[in-house]
């Protein structure tokens, strides 16, 4: 059984290639390195196997993903390659509204010719936006305040309405806020130029390459005042993927399924573990709440426990471990 991963040198499709191969299964890769570096392809192959199959290619590439179906006996597919960057994306809607959406249509087409059935795709919680409660359900409202949360809440529409009508079976996965690394250090989050994400922020501020982290408001409605999100260690995301794939051999449908721990953490509770993980505190200040910023999200973790049975096993302390792990010994990333 060969699982192709699209996006397999970025972040999750890294840790979640990684995650395949020791579960047993046949792992073909597919990225374009748009975001992400061939070394993250070096590091999965010395992770699982020299031979670890790997195809650059873009999905836009109609050609080139009916070859890659061809050469390779795909029976399953798990489909992470997108552009992510919720600023870029306000910036840049055509662009994301092309890669995401064309990316994915292409894909499904590919698998329609090749009688590929079962489909894991990447979404995300920010569908929800704000929600009216937390922990969020599946079954809360969605919609989405930038083009790149638009391209996930379509997408899933996409899926829903294909699966509606063929043989396809797709979950969508939505993820909460990944961090860490595989305990290795050989993989890990590799951000392009300044981070907008909390952890990689705290991380190159801990390892000197950023000054003082910037705290984005502490007048929420929180025990802190700062803002509240659900951090899952990103092998324990990896790990519900491979839990995903083995659910739908016997699911039919396109259900929405949460990937988080439950369990909400202010940013100074991030700011606190990792402090503990470095072994010296994190330069911060307060500073204005940051436009466009919810107050609060985190996981109804219920779901993804009854459909695919599994859930999270590490905490924010393993979290911080992990990813500090990962920056001390690649302080420049991949470029290290
Ligand atoms: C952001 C995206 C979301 C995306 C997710 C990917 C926005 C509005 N949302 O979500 O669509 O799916 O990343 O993981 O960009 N913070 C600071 N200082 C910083 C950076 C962050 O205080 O320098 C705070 C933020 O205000 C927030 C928390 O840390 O309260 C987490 O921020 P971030 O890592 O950017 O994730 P999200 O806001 O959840």
């Amino acid at each position: 059984m060969a699982v192709l991963v699209t996006g397999g040198a970025g972040y999750i499709g890294s840790h979640t290639a990684v995650a395949l191969h020791d579960a047993g299964y046949k792992v073909v890769i597919v990225d374009n390195f748009v975001n992400s570096s061939p070394k993250a392809i070096e590091a999965v192959r010395a992770l699982t196997s020299p031979g670890l199959a790997f195809v650059e290619a873009d999905l836009l590439d109609s050609g080139a993903v009916r070859q890659l179906f061809a050469q390779h006996q795909i029976d399953e597919v798990i489909h992470f390659a997108a552009h992510k960057a919720v600023g870029e994306s306000a910036d840049q809607p055509l662009r994301y509204y092309r890669n995401n959406l064309g990316s994915t249509l292409g894909l499904v087409e590919a698998m329609a010719e090749h009688g590929v059935t079962k489909l894991v795709f990447s979404s995300s919680c920010t569908v929800y936006g704000q929600p009216a409660t937390v922990p969020v359900t599946e079954a809360a409202p969605t919609g989405a305040e930038s083009p790149y949360g638009w391209t996930k809440y379509m997408s899933e529409q996409i899926l829903r309405d294909a699966a509606a009508v063929s043989d396809l079976d797709v979950v969508l996965l939505r993820y909460f806020n990944p961090v860490g690394a595989h305990e290795s250090g050989t993989i890990g989050e590799d951000p392009n130029g300044i981070p907008n994400n909390l952890v990689p922020y705290v991380m190159q501020v801990a390892i000197g390459r950023l000054e003082k982290l910037r705290v984005f408001g502490d007048d929420y409605d929180t025990p802190d005042g700062t803002a509240i999100r659900d951090y899952i260690h990103v092998v324990d995301l990896a790990e519900g993927h491979v839990a995903a794939l083995a659910a739908l051999a016997s699911m039919d449908g396109c259900p929405a399924v949460n990937l988080g721990t439950g369990v909400g953490s202010t940013v100074l509770d991030v700011v606190n573990a990792a402090a503990d993980a470095v072994g010296s505190p994190i330069p911060h200040e307060i500073v204005e709440r940051r436009l466009g910023d919810i107050e609060k999200i985190y996981a109804d973790a219920a779901l993804a426990r009854d459909l695919l049975g599994w859930e999270t096993r590490r905490d924010l302390t393993e979290m911080m471990r992990d990813h500090w792990n990962w920056q001390r010994k690649n302080p420049q990333g991949f470029a290290t």
